[in-house]
């Protein structure tokens, strides 16, 4: 069984993007490997939350992930600033991240020019926790979009750095999990990318949002003037909505609309009706147990304390075994 580590940023609320495009993936992974899932807390810290809105944005992460069906008794579900191994293990592999190679990385360069005022360390050295993250639990895999490649490069080094330095074979070379076929793209509902929550308001439909404002948002999808030919192919805008209604909705009902389509008689409002109606059957039951979940304190507690020790206990197993190999007294 290889073990798998990925890591969630404890930003805004989860929307069908992100089930459909990991948490599905996540869910159906538990099963099969030693899945170690956390939310990065520490990361978050680079843009200065305040702590009444950081505290809260950890909790609902914490409690659409449980709701979406990430399950604490399969795999461990922790929080990244619970496991001090974590912060240990960073800065040991600080020694073996070059200033130069983490000044070239992508995502620090468009950090700084997006945000020139806040150019911290912590900024500078995300690779190396970010590497510490997934090498605490000794993981193959890791399950990132394509924007994470780059990261992960970076951790491959640093562990061949550190393999070679200590001429050891201790580290395995994480690499990204793609779901090959299973990969899908989920469209937004603002005609063109993807559903993210950056993107415009009504782009996203997110898992808590209660059955009207999906409603609002599809009906206000954009469109256009219809098919003018039998069999014609489709607009981005129109093949994206039939790219929603594929995710949430029954092959026939995909069948009807593709069918009308074809011979140009189909009616738009009609097909965002249905697929509001089937986003709100797919959505309601996450939206239930989201409400459920987030008013058990006691259950949360449980979750976060059990999931903390079985990390630790993993963690702390990795970073004994990295002391005595650096060669440190009380290992
Ligand atoms: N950098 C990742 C992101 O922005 C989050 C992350 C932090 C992560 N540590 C990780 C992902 C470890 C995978 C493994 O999405």
């Amino acid at each position: 069984m290889e073990t798998v580590v990925s890591g969630i940023r404890s930003t805004g609320n989860l929307h069908l993007g992100n089930y459909f495009g990991a948490i599905r993936n996540f869910i159906r992974m538990q099963h099969e490997q030693r899945c170690f899932f956390f939310i990065a807390d520490m990361h978050a810290l680079t843009t200065h939350p305040k702590p009444g809105e950081f505290r809260k944005s950890v909790k609902s992460v914490l409690v659409e992930y449980l709701a979406a069906g990430l399950d604490p008794e399969i795999s461990t579900l922790y929080i990244q600033s619970d496991v001090p191994q974590i912060p240990e293990l960073y800065l040991l592999f600080n020694m073996y991240a070059y200033v130069g190679e983490l000044e070239r990385c992508t995502s620090f360069k468009e950090k700084i020019r997006k945000h020139p005022d806040n150019v911290n360390a912590g900024l500078l050295t995300y690779p190396v926790l970010m590497a510490a993250d997934i090498i605490i639990h000794k993981a193959h895999k890791v399950p990132v979009g394509k924007d994470q490649e780059q990261h992960l490069e970076m951790a491959r080094n640093f562990v061949n750095r550190f393999n070679h330095l200590y001429d050891v074979d201790y580290f395995p070379e994480p690499v990204a999990f793609n779901f090959g076929q299973e990969l899908v793209k989920v469209p937004g509902l603002d005609g063109a990318g993807k559903m993210g929550k950056s993107e415009a308001e009504g782009n996203a439909v997110f898992l808590s949002d209660e059955p009207d404002a999906i409603r609002k948002k599809v009906m206000r999808a954009v469109t256009d003037g219809g098919p003018t030919q039998e069999n014609q192919s489709k607009p981005e805008v129109i093949g994206n909505l039939f790219q929603l209604m594929n995710l949430v909705s029954s092959s026939e009902t995909v069948s009807h609309f593709e069918h009308t389509w074809n011979n140009c008689t189909i009616r738009y409002g009609d097909l965002k009706k249905q697929l509001a109606e089937d986003m709100i059957t797919f959505t309601s039951p996450i939206r239930e147990r989201i409400a459920e979940i987030s008013s058990n304190e006691d259950y949360l507690k449980q979750v976060i304390s059990r999931g903390g020790e079985k990390a630790r206990q993993s963690a702390a197993a990795t970073l004994k075994d990295v002391r005595e190999m650096i060669g440190f007294t009380n290992s």
